[in-house]
């Protein structure tokens, strides 16, 4: 069985298919149809619904995407929907909420079909924040939902006016306070419905017992990429062994020894914490998905699922990151860049879980560029991604890594790239020399994202980039030609 809050009322739980979405339960089981379905994909943001956990002695209320979050993750966390936002659950309110009345005031709906989900979004917003943080946050906090006939700057401005009002809190505590007096009572969490189970190990001994007993079983973290098999190819799952409430998997620890990263843990949980060493990789992390999809996804779903265009492989790879691998023998560490072997092939055994990624401390000197290219700025899939760690002494390259994903069927280094900047110094003609190598590394698929031709271009064009963005004014001393590094967006602490 499993306990959680939906709203006000403790539900309880056990005869559930281990694949089915909040969003479905909502709708079909429950009849509460005001969080809405538009794509079933993670997109559009129609179904987005709030998830509370207690972290740290405190709950915390995070966006996400009921269409792609299952149900059995839910097991003692607080889920907020559209239906939430009233008297009762908010009790100073005289008639709408102030994100209601501010998307009223600024013409923010039309059709409404994508209102519930924008409300939702930007409550999730109100109640991580006193004051207005600011038109970057709130289009961060907004990037993964659409509206197809409002446009955005009345619902901008719609966020902007909600800190406006008198300030509307909710009432939660007494239903809080229950549910936790009930899962200090409650046994191990599962579900189960005729020979199909949602397992919810509670710590990494119990995790890797299951995945020994039941090596086909399939593991499931914040189910951003797994859930697309459910919704949109419509696979029937057998049973599923969960990440998300197994506590090594749900870390982040930092010290002079480097970084180490539970595989579990949401990127909206480390983000912030990991860009503070490594600032140069925030925008990376703030195109990666939309707000709900770094409130759900995880580094060990990305680099469990093996996709040649994930984001966070070439980063991890071009700061030499290590893959912790647990199972029945014991844990081993490899270097990521070993871990994947050819498309969706890794090293991973039958038995094993990926538990976790080091990172080495930063080296001094380190220049780090991250570069994602894609369509679109918010909520989009690279068509290449590509990251350059190097370290210099006396603008001499001692050190280079460059890992790209988008250009093979694996996320790979450019090892005759980094041959080629290594020893030389931080001019020009060293970028453009190496960069005119990317072609040696990698013959690149073309696809719906982007041509091989392009995909080649672009990374040659790259490294011209990053030169000006990095060392431009180091060797022209040239104002026209000197850029800037991109300053960081958005302060992902303060979020
Ligand atoms: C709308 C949308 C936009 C997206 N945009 C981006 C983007 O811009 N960039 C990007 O990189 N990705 C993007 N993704 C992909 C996805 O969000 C990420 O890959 C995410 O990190 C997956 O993590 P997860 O925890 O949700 O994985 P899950 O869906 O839970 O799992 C994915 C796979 O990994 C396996 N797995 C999970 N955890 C482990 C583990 N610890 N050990 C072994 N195997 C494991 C699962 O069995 C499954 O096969 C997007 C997804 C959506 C839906
Ligand atoms: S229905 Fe579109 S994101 Fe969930
Ligand atoms: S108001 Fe119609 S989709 Fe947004």
């Amino acid at each position: 069985m499993i306990q959680f809050l939906l709203n006000q009322d403790l539900i309880k739980l056990e005869a559930v298919a281990p694949s089915l979405s909040i969003l479905d339960w909502l709708r079909i089981k429950k009849g509460k149809t005001g969080t809405k379905e538009g794509c079933a994909s993670g997109d559009c943001g129609a179904c987005t619904v709030i998830v509370g956990d207690k972290k740290q002695g405190r709950w915390q209320y995070k966006s996400i995407n009921a269409c792609l979050m299952l149900v059995g993750s839910l097991h003692g966390k607080h889920l907020v929907t559209i239906e939430a936002v009233s008297k009762t659950d908010f009790p100073q309110l005289e008639d709408l909420h102030p994100v209601q009345k501010a998307m009223v005031e600024c013409h923010g709906s039309q059709c409404g079909f994508c209102t519930p989900g924008i409300i939702m979004s930007m409550l999730a917003l109100y109640l991580n924040h006193q004051t207005y943080p600011g038109k970057l946050a709130a289009i961060h906090a907004l990037g993964g939902n659409l509206c197809r006939c409002t446009g955005y700057s009345p619902i901008l401005k719609a966020v902007e006016k909600c800190f406006e009002y008198p300030r509307a809190d909710h009432d939660w505590q007494s239903a809080t306070q229950l549910l936790e007096n009930k899962l200090i009572q409650s046994a191990t969490p599962f579900l189960v419905e005729q020979t199909r189970h949602f397992y919810l190990p509670q710590n990494l001994a119990e995790l890797v017992r299951l995945r020994a007993e039941m090596p086909n079983t399939r593991l499931v973290a914040g189910a951003t990429d797994l859930s697309l098999e459910f919704s949109q190819q419509l696979k029937e799952s057998s049973s599923l062994i969960s990440l998300t409430q197994c506590q090594e998997l749900l870390s982040f620890q930092s010290d002079q020894s480097g970084i180490f990263i539970g595989a579990a843990t949401p990127y909206s949980e480390f983000v912030g914490e990991f860009c503070k060493i490594y600032p140069e990789a925030s925008e990376l992390f703030e195109r990666l998905g939309s707000c709900q999809v770094r409130n759900a996804g995880t580094l060990g779903g990305s680099i469990g699922n093996a996709s040649p265009i994930g984001d966070p492989a070439p980063l991890l790879i071009a700061l030499n990151a290590s893959i912790e691998l647990t199972g029945k023998k014991g844990k081993r560490q490899l270097p990521l860049d070993e871990y994947f072997i050819a498309y969706k092939t890794t090293q991973l055994a039958d038995d094993e879980v990926i538990s976790g990624f080091y990172i080495p401390p930063r080296p001094a000197n380190l220049t780090l560029a991250c570069h994602k290219i894609s369509k679109r700025i918010e909520d989009d899939i690279s068509a290449v991604c590509l990251v350059l760690a190097l370290s210099t002494d006396d603008s001499q390259i001692n050190h280079a890594r460059v890992a790209l994903g988008g250009m093979a069927a694996i996320p790979a280094r450019a090892k005759q790239v980094e041959q080629a900047l290594l020893g030389q110094t931080t001019s020009l003609v060293t970028f453009q020399t190496a960069a005119s190598l990317i072609h040696q590394d990698f013959s690149p698929l073309s696809d719906v994202r982007a041509s091989s031709d392009y995909r080649i271009k672009v990374s040659e064009n790259l490294f011209t980039r990053i030169w000006h963005e990095n060392f431009g004014r180091i060797d022209t001393q040239a104002q026209s030609l000197t850029i800037q590094p991109s300053a960081t967006r958005v302060n992902h602490a303060a979020l």
